[in-house]
């Protein structure tokens, strides 16, 4: 196991939160609540019919006595979520009955469990999409009030241990926003420095705004984009130490930082990486990982309360380290 997911386990352990994964039916997700429950990294609330997860239990020879599970089709609050959702969706064109819908389904129960105070965090994308968990959750959750969006964090662990902080990188945006504005990029960067102190132990992150020119070497609206974040960054975190716009081998090399950007208090030893829009963070994580040998993980930021997805070829691994780093950020 990494340094780093050792790490984040026993900080889950140190507070124990109250962790939802509505897929709780799902192989994987019943003999990771099993592993999480008995090494008290979480408590797991599995979402599902209790007949089907026991069976699933017994079929793995796991326990999961003493494991919360909530059925949407039984529980006495299922009429309650429906309601609160009804209320929070009714401006958007939600009906009474669509709420009622809604509340039966998995994945808006266990937004709606937290929403109303009912969990700290939510697991889920062993069988869902992405968009299947984001969505509920952008709708209910919403953003934290000083934050502009929603994004996320890759935690990567590469092998070349003199990259970044002893070979952690942090990587953002790689799965929320296609295309974001330079102030929403400016808020990634903010809120990818928060992930890296929270689940890295970063002491002091150094964030390098990424593009195709380093400091003005190439002229382009794209290229203006990014120097206008970095701009809009030092506003909103005037003491955080953040440049740009930087090349990616300006921003971690110590001698091309030094040449290219001179001065910089971030080039050539950056430990966050701010790509300038999805497709080049989705990209440039998959290259670190296929071609680096970096071991990756995902977290959302700004989200109100913690919710992370999984892909859906996840492991049992996967699972309990997500609801790790799920419980970490809900610690706050
Ligand atoms: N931050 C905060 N709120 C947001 C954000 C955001 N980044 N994006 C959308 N919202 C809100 C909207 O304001 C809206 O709220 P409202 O209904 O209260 O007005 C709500 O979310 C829904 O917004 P839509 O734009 O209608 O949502 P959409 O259906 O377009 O889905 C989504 C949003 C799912 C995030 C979309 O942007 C998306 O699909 N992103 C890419 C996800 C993806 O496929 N990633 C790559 C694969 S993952 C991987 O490789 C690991």
């Amino acid at each position: 196991m990494s340094q780093l997911i050792e790490k984040i386990r026993s900080k889950a352990c140190s507070d124990v939160k109250n962790i939802v994964l509505p897929e709780g039916d799902e192989v994987r997700t019943v003999e990771a609540a099993s592993i999480i429950k008995k090494e008290g990294i979480a408590n797991p609330i599995l979402i599902g019919n209790p007949e089907k997860i026991n069976a699933v239990a017994a079929e793995l020879g796991v326990d999961i006595a003493g494991i919360t599970i909530e059925d949407p089709d039984t529980s006495e609050r299922t009429t309650g979520y429906a309601k609160a959702l009804y209320e929070l969706r009714k401006a958007k064109g939600l009906t009474e009955e669509d709420a009622d819908k809604l509340a039966h389904d998995v994945m808006y129960y266990g937004i709606m469990m937290i929403k109303l105070g009912d969990a700290d965090g939510l697991v889920s994308g062993a069988v869902h999409t992405t968009g299947d968990m984001l969505r509920p959750a952008l709708q209910i959750i919403k953003t934290k009030p000083e934050m502009k969006l929603v994004s996320s964090s890759f935690l990567m662990d590469c092998p070349n241990k003199e990259l970044g902080e002893d070979g952690l990188l942090v990587y953002a945006d790689c799965v929320v926003n296609p295309c974001p504005t330079a102030e929403e990029l400016a808020y990634i960067a903010v809120a990818s420095a928060q992930t890296a102190k929270a689940l890295c132990g970063f002491e002091e992150p150094r964030v390098a705004m990424l593009s195709f020119s380093t400091k003005g070497s190439a002229k382009h609206d794209l290229v203006s984009k990014v120097q206008q974040a970095v701009e809009k960054a030092h506003e909103i975190a005037p003491d955080l130490l953040l440049d740009g716009e930087m090349q990616f081998d300006a921003a971690l090399v110590p001698k091309i930082g030094a040449s290219k950007a001179k001065g910089s208090p971030v080039a050539g030893r950056a430990n966050i990486l701010v790509f300038p829009d999805l497709q080049a963070g989705n990209i440039g994580y998959k290259i670190t990982e296929r071609i680096g040998g970096a071991e990756c993980f995902a977290v959302l930021q700004g989200l109100n309360a913690p919710c992370n997805d999984l892909s859906r070829g996840c492991s049992v691994d996967d699972i309990v380290n997500t609801v790790a780093m799920t419980a970490v950020q809900a610690q706050g």
